[in-house]
This record gives structure tokens, C-alpha cells and sequence, in this order.
């Protein structure tokens, strides 16, 4: 690997909530007003929270010289607690129903939110729980002095997505080929250190803190791969895990855990883990008890199963349906979840088999089972049928069960992007996959979305997935020790688009990012802002030119995923092979000839992919085996296209670097220091993409270059 990651005990970078992010809001008067609320009827999380609302004021006006005044003494923004409609027993202990469980979620409506009211230059943010209170706070903040001197209004505002969450992929011990973080790029766990849970956890609360400014309020804290040590967090390290929620707590975050199917075996000394198996259903309940008993805020268990070598319920002639539901069975009575992968497929794939597609797995395995699921259990989606790369058809699950309660997962984490190395601003492609419409062309205005679906309103949702709205967005954490958050400071970006996408997917990338530049980099020149959209607002896509072709994918090294391998995954048992020969490239998943894929899409993309005439061609050899002569829509051929985009690409990392050599003064020296020493891999990266894949090329189809550029 070309870069280390200088991992460091200095303070963390403020991300998006420098105290300068604060001046607006913090140089007025501020109030909290909790006067119509019962204090005694908050449980724990409530309670946590409402503390960190007085601070967060305080904090806010100790920076800028505003004052905290009473509510009754006129002040420029009140913070108004209306009451917790049907919440939470006295006894914040008590295991059943706690506060902002499940069943009070059901009970406030499934979207939670708040709503500003701007009158005579007064700002009333009001909400229902403290955690949505300070999300308005949040929005105030982020508002700035437009904030305060907007038109009179009012304004709701809540989320779409019910469920929004990150999946940290950290391993407790650091494992020998994954690390302390699997697929993390910024440094150890900010959770873990060597095989422990952190004595200081603070950094984890600074972690919450950027969160909810973005609106994020759910976090799984291990790795979906549950190895020995990790297995034991759901028994053992229970007191250490419930520090890690109290951590996390302050700023209305709850903790999920990745738990291992087989537990019931490996912890529980059984000798079986059948789930229906009476002792292994007793096992679970006795474990979610223990649990909720620790921690009575803890949100529920994600399960990898039977993938990648994860246990599952197919070894005892179970479906995911069955292993799923002893699960939600277990959490049910504590209004826990059950996030359940839909990532399953045979990763012990014979190359020379063309009749099985790892894409089509998902689907197979899991359409099957809509109806079946218990409605307190999320089947959570991968948003392509492989794995995160640079661009996948959106995975067709998300159209085949609108009796169950979907979940898009998406990648935060750099692994096939660039790695937090290279500058990727994710920003546009989750608004595409987000506004994909499954059951209308491209240009239906108004049709339902992959967004829609998540946040259940689906066609046909049946009323328990329409009443929970839906499993909602779930996404791969990129955040390290790393002193930015993320390695690259500009993958900052991907973190908060994520968020504030969950709660509302039609938001521009464009003006996410520009609004992540206002909070990150306080008064910044319309110079750097430029710059900083010069180089961010296309980088997804520059990327994409540089690295693999027309949805093709995996041309990235075996093993850490980092840099060119055009021929590395072809023979390899993982299901992920492009078959280029002499003649053309890409995998045939027609109905007609192929492997029947297209046939899993509702219409009219059944019909728009089955054909190379009509399939987008950033797509084309995702779905089509074509010869490197075929002239796609662009009106150049394949090799062409190849030659075309890796030149171009390289030109534009180009372009980056020098941009920001032209701004990098602007910005504190570490920040520009970071970020000049990405840019210049990213360029290193890039050359080597291209002259990889164009080399390739040139060998495979012995088609030069029509403008005679240097190809190896
Ligand atoms: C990818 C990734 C793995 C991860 C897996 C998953 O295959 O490379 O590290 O475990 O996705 O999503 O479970």
C-alpha cells in the first residue's frame, strides 16, 4: 500500500462543528424552555440528552458572547420541549418499551422532526423528544445568520428516513489481514485500541456530536464479520459496551450490535444454533435480556449470514427468513430491530462456470421470502447486486419485497473509491441511486423512488412496512483515529452528505457540499469555495473514468482493493469476472443469452437493460458482452470510450492539484498539507489506472488509440 496513515492522539479536527460554525446562534440570546415537560417520565437516552442541549447553548454563547436567558425574557432562539407524546416509563430501567424504543417511535409517527417558527426576527425551534430538538438545533446552526434574519415562516422538518444508521466495520483485536478496521482507511477504531474498549472514550462522544448535527442517530459498533473475540461483546464485555453507549448517548445516538449467528454454539455451549431449536430460541431472548438489562436505549442486532463464510441458518435447511425472525422474536419485547444483510452469495464460485452470477444472489435468495419476516426485522440492501463499486445497476431486492421492511446500504467507507487516498465526493451517486425509479423510466417526473421504498412508501408496502417507514438508510462508516475523521479531510464531505441525505434524499449534492464547505471551512473565499466544487462536485465521476470501464467493476488488486489488477478477480472463486478476450469484454446477463438477470428488474428496465441498444452505457458491460467495436450511444467505440476516459481522467486529477495549489494558503497547513499529499497519490494512482487498463486493452483488442496517444 503506497500511503500510511498518520494515526495521531492530537485533538481531532472539528469537522463541521468548528466553534466558528457557532457565531449566529451563539452571539444572540438563547433559551431552553422545558416548562411543559413531566422530567419524570424520561428515560435514559432523554435524560442524556436534554443535558447536552444546556450544554451545547452554553457552549455556543461562551465562544461568541451571547447569553443563556430564561424563556420568558425575550430571548432570539428558544429551544422548546413540547412533551413526549405516549413515551417512556417512569423507570428508565425498566426493559420494556424504554425511551425512544420501537414502540414509542410507533407512538410519535415513525418520522421524527421539529419545527421552526421565525417570527419578528425570534426563532422557536419546537420538538417532540430532546433528540429531535437537537437535531433543530443543529439546523440552526447550520443556517447561520440566515437563521435569524429569514422571511417570517414556519418550517417542519423531518426526517425520511425513521432508520439512519452507520455500521462501523471495526474489529475489537486487530485482525491479521483486516486490521483494527476493516476496510477503514483513517487510522485504528475509535471504539477498540488493541484488543480493548477504550478507556477514553470521549472521542466517541465528539463522534455522536458530528452525527447529530447531520441527523444520525443510530450506530452499530463491530464489524459484520463476528470473529471470536467480537462474538463476545453480546456476553462478557456487556459493561464494556454499554460504556460505549453511554458515550454515544449524549448526543441522542444508540448502539446496535453485529452479533454472530452461530452464538448460540460459541457462547452459549449449545450444539446447535437451528433457529428452531427451542433451547437456541431461548438462548437469544435470555441474551437480548442481558442486554437491554445493561443498556435500555440499545437499538438491536445486524447480522451477516451465511456470507463470506459467516454461519447461517442454511446449515440446518433453514431459510434467512427463519434465522431472522428467532432473532426479532428475541429483541421484539425490548422494541429492538434486526437489521438482516442481504449479501449473500457463493464466494466459492467456480470461474469456469458462466451459468452462475453472483448479481443475480440477492435476489434469489431473498424475493422469495417477502411476507416472511417478522416486522420488527430490516433486511438491509446492498444498493448494487456485487459490492459497492464505482457504479452497479441499483440491486433489483429493492423493488421485489414491498412486504418487508427494506434497508439501502451504502458505502461511506472509500474500499472501491479511492480509499480516502483519492478525492471522491459520493454526494451525486447516492442522489442517483436514491432517485432511481425501479418502475419508470428515467425522465418519470414523480415516480416512486428507491427512496421512497426505504422510507415505505413503495408500491403495494404492506401496512406494517408503510406504518414503521421502512427499514430505511444504513451506510458503512468511513471514520477512524485518524486526526481527520476520515484520512482524506475532504472525505469529511461523504459522512455528512450521508446524513443529511437520510433525511432528505432529493437534496443536491451540489449544495450538500457547498454547505459542508460553510460549516468546515468558516468564511471561506468564494476563491477556495470554487475550488473546492471544482474539485469535489465531478470527482465521483472522474474516478470512474480512470478506473473501471462501463460498469464493468472489480479491475482492483485482490485482497486490500487498492489500485489497477484489470486480470486480478478473473480466476478467482469470488463470482466477479469481467471475460475479456480478443474480441470484447463484459458479462452477458440478458434473459436471452445470458444469465437471466435483466429478468429480476420490474419494467421497463427488464427490457432497457436486456438490450445494448437501449442500456445506459455507464452500465453496458455490466449487462452485455460486447465486442470492443460495438459504438455505444456516446457515439465512439468501447476501446475508444477506454482510451478516451482514462486520458481524461488523468487530465483531471491534474486539474485538481494544481486548483488546489492555488486555494491550499486559504486553509489551516495541516488541512492543505493533507490533502496535497492524497492529491499527489491520487495523480500516482490514476497514471497507473490508466496506463493499466489502456495497456490492457491495446493488448487484448490490438486497436490503437485513434489519436495516437501513449499507450504501453
Ligand atoms: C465486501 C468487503 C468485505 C465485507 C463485505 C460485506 O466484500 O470487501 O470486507 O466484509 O463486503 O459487506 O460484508
Amino acid at each position: 500500500m503506497p500511503l500510511d496513515l498518520d494515526a495521531t492522539d492530537a485533538a481531532p479536527h472539528p469537522a463541521w462543528l468548528p466553534d466558528a460554525a457557532l457565531a449566529a446562534a451563539g452571539g444572540r440570546r438563547l433559551a431552553l424552555d422545558l416548562t411543559s415537560v413531566d422530567a419524570g417520565r424520561h428515560g435514559v437516552l432523554d435524560r442524556a440528552v436534554l443535558g447536552t442541549l444546556a450544554t451545547e447553548l452554553e457552549r455556543a454563547v461562551a465562544a461568541h458572547g451571547g447569553a443563556v436567558v430564561a424563556a420568558t425574557d425575550s430571548p432570539d432562539l428558544t429551544l422548546r420541549l413540547t412533551g413526549l407524546a405516549g413515551t417512556t416509563p417512569a423507570d428508565a430501567t425498566s426493559v420494556r418499551g424504554d425511551s425512544a424504543g420501537e414502540a414509542d417511535r410507533a407512538a410519535a409517527g415513525p418520522h421524527d422532526g421539529f419545527t421552526v417558527v421565525r417570527a419578528d426576527g425570534r426563532v422557536t425551534v419546537t420538538a417532540a423528544t430532546p433528540t429531535s430538538l437537537l437535531h433543530g438545533w443543529f439546523e440552526v446552526v447550520r443556517q447561520g445568520e440566515a437563521a435569524f434574519t429569514g422571511a417570517d415562516g414556519v418550517a417542519h422538518r423531518a426526517p425520511a428516513a425513521a432508520l439512519r444508521m452507520l455500521d462501523h466495520w471495526d474489529n475489537v483485536d486487530v485482525h491479521p489481514v483486516m486490521g483494527q478496521v476493516e476496510r477503514g482507511y483513517a487510522g485504528g477504531s475509535i471504539f477498540y485500541d488493541a484488543g480493548v474498549v477504550r478507556a477514553d472514550l470521549s472521542r466517541v462522544t465528539t463522534y455522536a456530536r458530528l452525527l447529530a448535527a447531520v441527523g444520525i442517530d443510530r450506530v452499530s459498533i463491530n464489524n459484520v464479520n463476528v470473529h471470536a473475540r467480537e462474538a463476545r461483546l453480546l456476553t462478557d464485555d456487556l459493561p464494556e459496551v454499554a460504556r460505549i453507549a453511554a458515550a454515544l448517548r449524549p448526543y441522542g445516538v444508540r448502539i446496535h450490535l453485529s452479533v454472530s449467528f452461530a452464538a448460540p454454539m460459541t457462547l452459549g455451549g449449545l450444539a446447535t444454533s437451528d433457529p428452531l431449536d427451542e433451547d437456541v430460541r431461548a438462548w437469544w431472548r435470555d441474551a437480548a435480556d442481558r442486554v437491554w438489562e445493561a443498556i435500555p436505549d440499545f437499538g438491536g442486532f445486524v447480522v451477516k449470514a451465511d456470507s463470506e463464510g459467516q454461519p447461517g441458518p442454511f446449515a440446518y435447511g433453514r431459510d434467512h427468513a427463519d434465522g431472522a425472525n428467532v432473532l426479532a422474536e428475541a429483541v421484539a419485547p425490548h422494541g429492538g430491530l434486526v437489521h438482516w444483510r442481504a449479501f449473500v452469495y457463493n464466494h466459492t464460485q467456480d470461474w469456469r462456470d458462466r451459468s452462475t452470477d453472483r448479481a443475480r444472489a440477492a435476489f434469489d435468495h431473498f424475493a422469495p421470502l417477502d411476507g416472511r419476516f417478522a416486522d420488527n426485522v430490516v433486511v438491509q440492501v446492498k444498493h448494487g447486486p456485487l459490492d459497492f463499486q464505482t457504479r452497479e445497476a441499483v440491486s433489483p431486492v429493492l423493488a421485489a419485497m414491498p412486504r418487508t421492511r427494506l434497508a439501502l446500504e451504502l458505502q461511506v467507507t472509500q474500499e472501491y473509491t479511492g480509499q480516502q487516498r483519492h478525492a471522491c465526493y459520493l454526494g451525486p451517486w447516492w442522489g442517483e441511486l436514491l432517485g432511481f425509479r425501479p418502475w419508470d423510466g428515467a425522465a418519470a417526473e414523480g415516480a416512486t423512488t428507491v427512496a421512497d421504498v426505504v422510507t415505505g412508501h413503495g408500491p403495494d408496502a404492506a401496512p406494517a412496512v408503510v406504518a414503521a417507514g421502512g427499514g430505511g438508510i444504513a451506510a458503512v462508516s468511513n471514520v477512524g483515529d485518524d486526526r481527520f475523521w476520515t484520512g482524506h479531510p475532504f472525505a469529511q464531505a461523504n459522512l455528512y452528505a450521508f446524513g443529511r441525505l437520510t433525511w432528505d434524499p432529493t437534496l443536491d449534492a451540489t449544495a450538500l457540499l457547498d454547505e459542508w464547505v460553510s460549516l468546515t471551512f468558516p468564511g471561506a473565499s468564494p476563491a477556495l469555495r470554487d475550488a473546492l466544487h471544482g474539485i469535489l462536485d465531478g470527482s465521483w465521476r472522474t474516478y470512474e473514468r480512470y478506473t473501471a470501464p462501463l460498469g464493468v467493476g472489480f479491475m482492483v488488486r485482490p485482497g486490500h482493493h487498492y489500485g489497477p489488477d484489470v486480470d486480478g478477480y478473473e480466476y478467482t472463486p469470488w463470482g466477479t469476472y469481467h471475460f475479456a478476450d480478443r474480441d470484447g469484454i463484459g458479462v452477458d446477463r440478458t434473459r436471452a443469452t445470458g444469465t437471466g438477470y435483466t429478468g429480476q428488474y420490474p419494467a421497463p428496465w427488464r427490457d432497457v437493460y436486456e438490450s445494448p441498444d437501449t442500456c445506459p452505457d455507464e452500465l453496458l458491460l455490466f449487462f452485455h458482452h460486447v465486442p470492443y467495436t460495438h459504438v455505444l450511444h456516446s457515439g465512439v467505440s468501447v476501446v475508444q470510450h477506454v482510451y478516451d476516459t482514462h486520458f481524461a481522467g488523468v487530465e483531471q486529477v491534474e486539474a485538481m492539484v494544481a486548483r488546489w495549489e492555488e486555494v491550499a494558503a486559504e486553509v489551516p497547513t495541516d488541512v492543505a498539507d493533507r490533502v496535497r499529499e492524497r492529491l499527489a497519490e491520487q495523480l500516482r494512482s490514476a497514471v497507473e489506472w490508466r496506463d493499466q487498463v489502456n495497456t490492457y486493452f491495446l493488448r487484448k483488442s490490438g486497436i490503437p488509440d485513434a489519436h495516437g496517444r501513449t499507450i504501453y
